[in-house]
This record gives C-alpha cells, sequence and structure tokens, in this order.
C-alpha cells in the first residue's frame, strides 16, 4: 500500500552518492514507493571519483612497496614493477563491480532509478530531464543528495592553466606526469600525493596553513609531513600562492608563492587544486521548492529536515563533516524520520579516516579544543614502535593517542596513526559514543599481537602504566598541549 497514494511516489531522492543510494535502499526496502534521480553514474563522487578508486589506487601503491620491501622479510628475488594500465583496469573492476552490486540491491528492493537531471518545481514535484527521460513526476517526501564539488580559489592565472581537480583527475591523469605541484594539504592533497608518489612522479605539496592536515592533531600532521619529505616530496606550508601561469617552453606551469617574507617559483608539469569542496545547491530548483540556503549549504535540523518539512537534505550538500560515511548516516536518520520511526543514530561522532602509509583515524576532541571546552585533558601515548604487530609487519612508523578528561576519565578523542588506524578508530567511536571511560577501555582485553591493543596500552598510559614502555612522562599522559 502506497504510504501516499495521492503522489507518484512516497520517496524521491535526488543525488545517488553514498547519502542518496543508503536512502534509496532503506527506504524501499521497508515499503516506500521510492525513485533515485541521478543524472551521472551511480554511486557519486565516492564510488566514481572519490573514495572508492582513490583508495584502490593507494592500495596498488602499497602492494608495490609491499613487494619492494619483501626483502625484508626473507623473501628474495623480488623485481616490483608496475604497469600503470593495468593498474588503472583493476581500479575500474572494483568500481565497477561495487557499482553493480548497489544497482543490483536498488533493484533488489524496487527502488527505481531515473538517469536524468532532477529540478524541483514546487515542494513535491520534480521535473526529470535525461538524455532518454523527460517526465515530471511527484514525491510526498523529497531528499536532496546532490553533494559537493571542488571549490577552486581565484587565483590569476588559473584561467591558462589546464589543471586537474579532484572531480577530473581520475578521468584526465591517465598518463602520469613527470612532475605535479598540488595546491592544498588537506585529505584530498596528501592522499594524492601518496599516489603520484607511488606511482614515480615528484611531488610539491603547497598548503596556506602552518601544517598540512589543519584540522588534525599537529603531531600526526607533523609526522606526516616528515615522512613525505623522507619519500622525497617537496612539502611547503604557510605559504600562499600568488599567481599561476603556463611554463615558458611546452606544457607545464609555475607557481609564483609567498612564504613569510620570502618569494619562490615553483615548476611542474601539472598542477592539481585541492583546497575543499563545496556544496552542490545550483540547478536543483530550492528557490522554486522555497528551500533555503545558508554559506552555500542547506541548512537542516536534527533529522536532517530542511525549513521546508517535506524536503530534506543529506551528505555533503549540508556542509560539516563532508565524508561519505556521514552522508550515509544522515541518509538512515531522514529515511527513519520519513518513517516516523525512531533513529538512534548518534550525529555528532563522526570519525575521519585518512588513507596515507601509515594510515590516520581521528575522532573526537584533541587535547586543545577539549582544554577549550573546559575540560582538564590528559593525553594518554602509545608509540608503534613498542607494538609486536607492528614490528613483525614492519611498520613501526605513527603512535596512539588518547584525549581523556582528568577529572572522569571520559574518553574525549582519539588519534592514531598506525597501520589500519582507519579501522582501529571505529572502536574509539564507540567508546566515546558510548561515553566509556579511559578504565573501562583498559580493562577490557584485547587481542595479541595486534595494533587493536595500542589503544589498550594508551589507555593505560593514561594512568602511567603503559606495560610496553618504560613510562616516559608523554606515557604518563602528561602532555596536553596540541
Ligand atoms: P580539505 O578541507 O581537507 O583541505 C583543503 C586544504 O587546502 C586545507 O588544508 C586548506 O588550508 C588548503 N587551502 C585552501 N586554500 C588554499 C590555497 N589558496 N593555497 C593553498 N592551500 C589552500 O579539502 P579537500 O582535501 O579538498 O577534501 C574535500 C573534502 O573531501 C573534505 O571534506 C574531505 O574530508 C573529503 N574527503 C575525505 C576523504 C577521506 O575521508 N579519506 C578523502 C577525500 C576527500
Amino acid at each position: 500500500m502506497a504510504f501516499e497514494p495521492t503522489y507518484d511516489y512516497d520517496l524521491v531522492i535526488i543525488g545517488s552518492g553514498p547519502g542518496g543510494y543508503v536512502a534509496a535502499i532503506h527506504a524501499a526496502r521497508q515499503g516506500l514507493r521510492t525513485a533515485l534521480i541521478e543524472k551521472d553514474t551511480l554511486g557519486g563522487t565516492c564510488l566514481n571519483r572519490g573514495c572508492i578508486p582513490t583508495k584502490a589506487m593507494l592500495h596498488s601503491g602499497e602492494v608495490l612497496e609491499t613487494v619492494r620491501r619483501a626483502h625484508e622479510f626473507g623473501i628474495t628475488r623480488t623485481e616490483p614493477g608496475f604497469d600503470m594500465d593495468k593498474v588503472y583496469a583493476y581500479r575500474e573492476k572494483t568500481v565497477r563491480k561495487l557499482r553493480s552490486g548497489v544497482k543490483g540491491l536498488l533493484k533488489y528492493h524496487g527502488a527505481e532509478i531515473i538517469t536524468a537531471a532532477g529540478t524541483l518545481t514546487d515542494n513535491h514535484t520534480i521535473s526529470c530531464l535525461g538524455k532518454e527521460t523527460e517526465r515530471t513526476i511527484t514525491a510526498a517526501r523529497i531528499i536532496l543528495a546532490t553533494g559537493s564539488e571542488p571549490s577552486v580559489p581565484p587565483i590569476p592565472g588559473l584561467e591558462q592553466i589546464d589543471y586537474w581537480t579532484s572531480d577530473t583527475l581520475l578521468l584526465e591523469a591517465l598518463e602520469m606526469p613527470e612532475s605535479i605541484t598540488i595546491i592544498g594539504g588537506g585529505v584530498i592533497g596528501v592522499e594524492s600525493a601518496l599516489i603520484f608518489h607511488d606511482f614515480g612522479v615528484k611531488v610539491t605539496i603547497v598548503e596556506m596553513m602552518p601544517q598540512l592536515l589543519p584540522r588534525m592533531d599537529s603531531e600526526i600532521a607533523e609526522l606526516l609531513k616528515k615522512d613525505f619529505q623522507k619519500k622525497g616530496m617537496e612539502i611547503i606550508t604557510g605559504a600562499a600562492v600568488n599567481t599561476v601561469a603556463p611554463a615558458g617552453t611546452g606544457s607545464g606551469v609555475t607557481c609564483r608563492i609567498t612564504i613569510g617574507e620570502d618569494e619562490k617559483s615553483i615548476q611542474s608539469d601539472r598542477l592539481f587544486i585541492a583546497v575543499g569542496r563545496k556544496p552542490v545547491t545550483d540547478d536543483i530548483g530550492l528557490e522554486a521548492a522555497g528551500v533555503p540556503t545558508q554559506k552555500g549549504c542547506i541548512p537542516v535540523n536534527d533529522h536532517q529536515q530542511t525549513t521546508v518539512p517535506d524536503i530534506y537534505a543529506i551528505g555533503d550538500v549540508t556542509g560539516g563533516w563532508m565524508l561519505a560515511h556521514a552522508a550515509t548516516a544522515h541518509a538512515l536518520i531522514a529515511v527513519d524520520h520519513i518513517l516516523g520511526k525512531k533513529n538512534y543514530i548518534n550525529r555528532q561522532i563522526i570519525p575521519s579516516c585518512i588513507y596515507t602509509r601509515p594510515e590516520i583515524g581521528s575522532v573526537g576532541l584533541t587535547a586543545g579544543e577539549a582544554a577549550a571546552r573546559g575540560f582538564k585533558p590528559v593525553e594518554g601515548f602509545f608509540p608503534m614502535k613498542a607494538a609486536s604487530k607492528a614490528v613483525i609487519i614492519g611498520e613501526t612508523e605513527g603512535f596512539v593517542k588518547l584525549v581523556t578528561d582528568k577529572n572522569s576519565g571520559a574518553l574525549l578523542g582519539a588519534h592514531l596513526m598506525s597501520p589500519r588506524a582507519t579501522d582501529i578508530i571505529a572502536e574509539m567511536a564507540l567508546a566515546i559514543a558510548s561515553e566509556l571511560t579511559i578504565e573501562e577501555i583498559y580493562s577490557t582485553v584485547h587481542p595479541h599481537p595486534t595494533i587493536s591493543e595500542t589503544v589498550m596500552e594508551a589507555a593505560h598510559a593514561v594512568e602511567g602504566f603503559a606495560v610496553h614502555t618504560i613510562g616516559s612522562s608523554r606515557s604518563a599522559g602528561k602532555r596536553a598541549d596540541s
């Protein structure tokens, strides 16, 4: 039975990224007559141009490095090489497989896919215009999941340059350049830098703020910078890009930058701009439907509802955490609200993952943020070099840092740079969301030898008794200044 029989659909979703397609599956499997409108390829940025293909390339790079280092583990006669066409083929095969999985799930649950650009014409009507479709449909509820697109800074000279952004990179960078300048040392900047480096490109990163990954724990950012420099990348922080221009001869680009009092030119074959992303709100009929924007984003309440109650917005288009898993959480919250169900998702605790080597995982507050909020932060620190699993696999760079409140013992934040940090951070998110104390973490037996036990050791370190370190002031948890 239809949820609202007067409309063509109970729910129409515009945009099929990890927000939109999840909303469609969750709604259709619970009986809502659901349509998902997508003008491009199913899966959005994450599946087609972002998370999945970039992590596939990072995985190829990791395999290459593992083979290069194989002699350290007693494996002989390994001469690694790579064939870029085959790396791309593996990447595309991965994307295709996952995309067909999503398509299959949508079909199985009865969600209709409409391949067209969707535009609201009022708060219940959407016009769909595609190569093979031109129709107008109505819906009781609408979810906007149109995502984000790369921001491009107003740097003089950019209009003369054939630069890449994260939306064009994977389509256009089919031949690796000899050298590349990356403007922006945020998440996309550092992950892409590693991909380029792995496949032989000379990389320069120019970051405006004093550290790479400005929102990340400063010690992690510093360690990453040192690791990148050791690999041979040039990392320039605290730099303003003044102009860019085509290089004098042949292809290539020259960036003029200022670092403090100094000016400098950087020359490279290619330019990649990764200075953030902005919500896609143009041409989707927000005005016609009466949905306002604020600073370029669609504001929503705790149920993901816009100020127009039958229209919801999820994911990057709402600003805030522009992360696939945040969009997925929003999708479940919105659909459950539409269905009148209670949703238990904690939307405040969103882990961040960066897929460098070692990986970086972070959730909750840094000590500085905790102090600013009136907590008395105490840090528990445990270095990877003291972890047996890290020694076994030869990946001893990095550490775990837990931020706790001195008064209550509550875990406030966790910042990991370690093998598999992007998996382990989920345990820390669960601990913070469940308001666990440091004692509850270290009183839980963690398996040995694993990287996960470093979290237990760091929890012990808060109280000064981590077993596998000799008890520096850091492991006593006295350092709480970052
Ligand atoms: P970002 O916000 O992470 O980093 C942008 C960086 O560019 C910042 O460090 C900023 O200080 C710098 N910047 C801005 N203007 C500049 C200028 N004119 N010159 C030099 N530096 C400048 O944005 P990014 O890396 O583009 O990523 C976009 C979004 O995608 C983020 O929200 C990110 O979290 C998400 N994402 C997440 C991934 C993950 O979870 N692993 C992977 C890729 C993207």
